[in-house]
């Protein structure tokens, strides 16, 4: 038995006592020892593990609770119809490009018909908007020199068709029809040069032109989360 006692420890008898004895059985003195000794054993371990033992717990509840939640009758079930209507993007293979045709003729047409003039000017250029057709150059020009004309830097022509169904003409997106979007995508990469003034636009044409900058774009690698930002991305 020891001899020395730390001022404020419990008495040795007290050893005696069964360990779940309560706390107010033993001699008053002991008291702030034992709430002493205990503390940093709760801080380090049990109050984390009961803390996020909590938090578990009542996200289980909470997330059961939702489940078995009343039914408020908002919203619909979308329809294949309306998923077709929003799901509108088109890969760089031209997979989901919907039927229909265009040819650079009639391009020219629907460019004067629906706008795209007033803004982007009668030939492609001195409107207000960015020029659509490449400036006068040399044959053997970097394309990417050529300004930025999304008919001659998209490394894909499905692309160019994307961007005019989602995004053109501006105020009035989603008024052209399939036809109208090949018919303009062809015309704009006629006065490019891209492609010859009797190419026909479709789905299965479309995807096989080869861009004039498609292989000057540098490949993207495979983001998985926790990757450093690319280098040198400005945000
Ligand atoms: C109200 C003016 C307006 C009309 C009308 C308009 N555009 Fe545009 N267009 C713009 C503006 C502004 C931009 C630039 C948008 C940007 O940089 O985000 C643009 C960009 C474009 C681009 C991409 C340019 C590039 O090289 O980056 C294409 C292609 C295009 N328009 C085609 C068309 C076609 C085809 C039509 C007719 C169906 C049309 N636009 C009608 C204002 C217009």
């Amino acid at each position: 038995m020891r001899l020395l006692r730390f001022p404020g420890e419990a008495p040795a008898w007290t050893a005696l006592l069964p360990r779940s004895q309560p706390a107010w059985l033993l001699p008053r003195r002991a008291w702030p020892t034992e709430r002493l000794a205990r503390k940093p054993s709760r801080v380090a371990c049990l109050q984390p593990a009961g803390f996020f033992g909590v938090l578990a717990m009542l996200m289980l509840v909470g997330g059961t609770a939702l489940a078995q939640g009343p039914t408020y009758g908002i919203g619909t079930t979308p329809t294949e119809e309306n998923i077709r209507a929003w799901d509108i993007s088109i890969s760089p293979t031209g997979e989901e490009l919907p039927p229909g045709r265009g040819t650079p003729e009639e391009g020219a047409l629907v460019y004067r018909q629906k706008g795209c003039a007033g803004c982007h000017g009668r030939e492609g250029k001195d409107g207000r908007a960015p020029r659509l057709v490449k400036r006068e150059a040399e044959p053997s020009t970097d394309p990417w020199d050529l300004g930025r004309i999304l008919p001659i830097r998209a490394p894909y022509a499905t692309l160019v068709w994307d961007y005019i169904n989602r995004g053109m003409p501006l105020n009035r997106e989603g008024t052209l029809t399939a036809d109208e979007v090949y018919a303009l995508t062809a015309y704009l990469l006629f006065i490019n040069d891209v492609i010859p003034d009797d190419a026909v636009m479709d789905a299965k044409s479309l995807p096989k032109i080869e861009m004039p900058n498609r292989d000057a774009w540098a490949p993207l690698p495979d983001w998985k989360p926790g990757m450093p930002r690319l280098q040198g991305y400005p945000y």
